[in-house]
């Protein structure tokens, strides 16, 4: 059995929640999807009629909100409206690590969640399915309930958890054709219903066996769990890369030799200057925090490690880069080719390049960064969110230019931090009569054709060879 919805909210307009509902309401046209969030200039980049103004930037999403738009999706401010007309509620709200307090550093910080909560119970009229789409520790869809259950307005909330997989970059893809969608619910009568109507929504374009339900519980650790196998595949293969570099073989061909090898598969294993985004290092440090929470110290520290390799990774670039410059790059301009933190996205958050970056200016180096689709006051918004340079020295030692020929004269080092398509197919020649010599490259990502490289004159550091 299911419910009829008619009406969807999702509440927090971000990079999960303005996709993933974009596609329930292009798959779904009977039904209204309304997109609520309190960053009044979020929204209003959402409704900018300039599609190129959207304010995440996703191959083929732009295709689909000019589809759905003012048809059966809407962007909002008004959260209360959107909650009040609402059948089921999406919370796709930020879960960001704690800054303050106990779990600093590691717990994932609930606070947003919390007041979705709080605004639910308070303002909903009547029967609710809420579901959790943000990533959240195991158990708090517990915390959500006594929230709920807890106010005075006597009607049922039905809790779920549908954690989103989505990658930045392939959202659309990701979402259009996902390997599994993952549905925790509690297996009373009522939550086999509210675990079937969300199915149900789902399987307008998503083949049945591939939409999974669980426990609630299940499907919230899941969700961690994924990511921490994720982020540990490249941890293990950039730790291999060191390992690489001290003996001559080729992580790349070790890569491929290993993933020939059905058991382990040869996705996830590009070795690189280290993982970034928002949520990797995020969620493995949530998991760390939760282990250890019950107990489990050695569970704890072996997670611990994956973010422990990956900071070791972002520094290893670095300082590679400084001893390749003669041991110093004081008052030297390094060129860096990208700052997202993967390409085909403007997303910044936890970019290797940021930490490489930062490195960098203790060393008093001069940096000028190219990215096709980041903006100038994001660059520096990164840096100086670190708190280890002042804004002034921040500015007046990292420029940003929108050509990558503008990048590159008389710079002593470039650095791929992206691996952006574009950055393969250059002029290297031009680039080459642009730059110091000795023309030194650090490829962070191994995607530039080294041997043609060498053959104009630069020479080539990579990971992992
Ligand atoms: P985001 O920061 O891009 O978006 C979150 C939005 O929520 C923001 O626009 C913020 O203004 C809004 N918000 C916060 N509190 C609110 C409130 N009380 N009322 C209304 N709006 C509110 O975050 P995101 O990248 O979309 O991630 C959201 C969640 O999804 C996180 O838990 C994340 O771990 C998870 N996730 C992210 C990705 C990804 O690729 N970014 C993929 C899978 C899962
Ligand atoms: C990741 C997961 O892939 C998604 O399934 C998940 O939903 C999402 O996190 C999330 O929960 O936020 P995302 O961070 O967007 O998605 O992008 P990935 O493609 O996973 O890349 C993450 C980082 O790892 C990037 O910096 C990327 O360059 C790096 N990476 C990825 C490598 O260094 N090597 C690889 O082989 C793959």
């Amino acid at each position: 059995m299911k419910k009829e919805i008619k009406n969807i909210c999702c509440i927090g307009a971000g990079y999960v929640g303005g996709p993933t509902m974009a596609v329930i309401a292009l798959k779904n046209p009977h039904i209204k999807v309304n997109i609520v969030d309190i960053n009044e200039q979020r929204i209003q980049d959402w409704n900018d009629t300039d599609l190129d103004k959207l304010p995440i930037y996703e191959p083929g999403l732009s295709e689909v909100v000019e589809h759905t738009r003012g048809r059966n999706l809407f962007f909002s401010t008004d959260v209360e409206q959107g909650i009040r007309d609402a059948d089921m509620i999406f919370i796709s709200v930020n879960t960001p690590t704690k800054t303050y307090g106990k779990g600093k550093g590691q717990a994932a910080d609930l606070k947003y969640i919390e007041l979705c909560a709080r605004q639910i119970a308070s303002i909903a009229q009547r029967d609710k399915i809420v579901v959790e789409k943000s990533t959240l520790p195991v158990r708090t869809a517990e915390a959500l309930s006594d929230i709920l259950s807890n106010s005075e307005s006597g009607f049922n909330f039905e809790i779920l958890s549908n954690p989103e997989f989505l990658a930045e970059g392939t959202a659309i893809d990701d979402l259009l054709s996902p390997d599994r969608v993952l549905i925790g619910g509690d297996n009373t009568e009522s939550g086999q219903i509210a675990k079937d109507t969300l199915s149900s929504i789902y399987e307008a374009w998503v083949p049945k066996e591939r939409v999974l339900q669980t426990n609630v519980w299940s499907s919230e650790l899941s969700k961690l769990t994924a990511n921490a196998f994720l982020a540990q595949r490249i941890s293990s293969i950039n730790a291999m890369s060191a390992l690489c570099e001290k003996t001559e073989a080729d992580v790349d061909e070790i890569a491929r030799a290993i993933g020939m090898d059905s058991r382990i598969g040869p996705k996830f294993l590009k070795s690189s200057v280290g993982f970034g985004g928002s949520c990797f290092q995020k969620d493995v440090l949530n998991l760390v925090y939760i282990a250890k929470s019950y107990g489990l110290d050695e569970v704890a520290e072996y997670w611990d490690q994956v973010i422990k390799l990956n900071d070791y990774q972002k520094r290893r670039f670095a300082d590679r880069i400084i001893k390749e410059s003669y041991n110093t790059v004081s008052g030297k301009k390094i060129a860096f080719f990208g700052w997202a933190f993967k390409k085909d996205t403007n997303d910044t958050r936890e970019s290797a390049a940021i930490y490489v970056a930062d490195h960098l200016l203790d060393e008093d180096a001069e940096i000028v960064i190219y990215d096709p689709k980041v903006t100038e006051e994001r660059v520096y918004a990164d840096l100086e969110y670190l708190n280890n340079h002042s804004s002034e020295y921040i500015r007046s030692r990292v420029k940003i230019v929108n050509n990558p020929f503008n990048a590159v004269g008389d710079a002593h080092a470039i650095a791929v931090l992206t691996e952006w398509d574009e950055f393969k197919d250059y002029n290297w020649e031009k680039i080459y009569s642009k730059v110091l010599k000795p023309a030194n490259i650090f490829d962070g990502r191994n995607i530039l054709d080294k041997q043609e490289l060498n053959t104009l004159g630069f020479n080539v550091y990579n990971i992992g060879k």
